[in-house]
């Protein structure tokens, strides 16, 4: 079915023999290029952008044509899935995702009673399959949802603070309406990833960026447990999946029991230890320090030199930022990231 068993990033993620490190960047496709603002504007905003297939597929594809990156990943957000809430996301210019009416009881989630169907959420499939038609197969598409805990603490707080108060304080005095809402989102986005999966996308992946606000156990209770029950209720058909999450350094131990091909982390992970630990069992996704890109030439080939080593020699490895990608990255040093890691990392895969 697919012929995508070539790619360079797919065989990294089998630890198949590759020739250099394959690389693709969070948020590549975003405000650090002018050409992204441009068709934001054109298409009104933010969320106007991501319900138009024509134009999201012109973003997703803006990244690839300036630089020699080996994915694509779909423009959305993975806040798209509170459509099928009917809660209505709204997104204020440099202030981020915001909700009107954020849940905070289990009154709340009565009003919103069952979920809309998935068909609601039929831009992003059509967006999907038009990246499909223009990707040719050069490059794979990846996917994605958030997990269900990082979606609820918009969902809670309602804006992105990121002090995370309201979601915690209602943690400890309101767990039936947490897990209530977790299961809730749990149920959409295994319909929403399957059928990103049926629309065509190579490769899946869940952001549990604020997992790392949870305890050690709260951790599993909370976000690892549903992304489990995501895992096991899709029929992925050998499409990989990759986790990510910010901060995990003291929570490794719990990544065991997790069926996922690829771990992404962020930067204050030594990728060696996630390596030594875990052995094969995950292949591994990052982790350059955004800011790394303000410096000059030779420092950047330094630490990309370092996020090497730290891997180490052979297949497994996908280099990508340790987040998102920031507005304030010149496109010049996206560019020379990806040659300088063309230039250097082939020494790391000599048989
Ligand atoms: O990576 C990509 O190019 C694909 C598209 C993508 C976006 N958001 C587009 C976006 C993906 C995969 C996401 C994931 C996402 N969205 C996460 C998890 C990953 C992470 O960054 O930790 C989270 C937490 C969100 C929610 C969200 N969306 C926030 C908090 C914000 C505001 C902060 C910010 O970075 O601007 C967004 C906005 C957003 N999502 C933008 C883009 C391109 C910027 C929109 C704009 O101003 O034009």
């Amino acid at each position: 079915m697919e012929n995508n068993t070539d790619h360079i990033l797919i065989n990294a993620i089998k630890k198949k023999p590759i020739k250099r490190t394959p690389i693709w960047i969070m948020r590549q496709a975003g405000r650090y290029l002018p050409e992204y603002k441009e068709t934001k504007n054109e298409a009104g905003g933010f969320i106007k952008l991501i319900r138009n297939p024509e134009l999201a597929c012109e973003v997703t594809l803006q990244p690839l044509r300036r630089f020699d990156l080996d994915a694509a990943i779909m423009f959305s957000d993975i806040l798209i899935v509170s459509d099928l809430l009917r809660m209505e996301l709204k997104f204020v210019e440099n202030r981020g995702p915001v909700f009107d009416y954020p849940l905070s009881t289990q009154k709340d989630l009565d009003r919103i009673g069952t979920p809309d169907d998935v068909d609601k959420l039929e831009y992003v499939f059509e967006t999907i399959k038009l990246i499909k038609s223009k990707l040719d197969n050069k490059v794979p598409l990846i996917g994605f949802i958030g997990s269900p805990w990082t979606v609820a603490t918009y969902l809670i707080e309602g804006d992105s603070s990121k002090k995370f108060n309201k979601v915690l304080k209602i943690l400890k005095d309101d767990e039936p309406f947490i897990e209530r809402l977790l299961e809730q989102i749990t149920t959409i986005s295994i319909d929403y990833l399957q059928k990103q999966v049926s629309s065509g996308v190579d490769i899946t992946m869940i952001f549990d960026t604020w997992g790392s606000l949870l305890n050690g156990q709260e951790y599993e209770k909370f976000s690892l447990k549903y992304i489990k029950k995501i895992k096991k209720s899709l029929d992925l058909n050998n499409i990989p999946l990759i986790y990510y999450s910010r901060g995990l350094g003291n929570k490794l131990e719990y990544l065991d029991g997790l069926d996922a091909d690829v771990l992404g982390v962020d930067s204050s992970l030594d990728l060696k230890i996630i390596k030594e630990k875990f052995g094969t069992k995950f292949s591994i996704q990052g982790n350059l320090d955004v800011d790394i890109l303000k410096k000059d030439e030779k420092i950047i080939i330094e630490e990309v030199e370092k996020v090497l080593s730290s891997f180490g020699h052979g297949s497994g490895h996908i280099f990508n930022l340790g987040t998102g990608i920031t507005p304030d990255i010149k496109p010049e040093k996206v560019k020379l990231l990806v040659n300088i890691l063309r230039d250097i990392s082939p020494k790391y895969h000599i048989e």
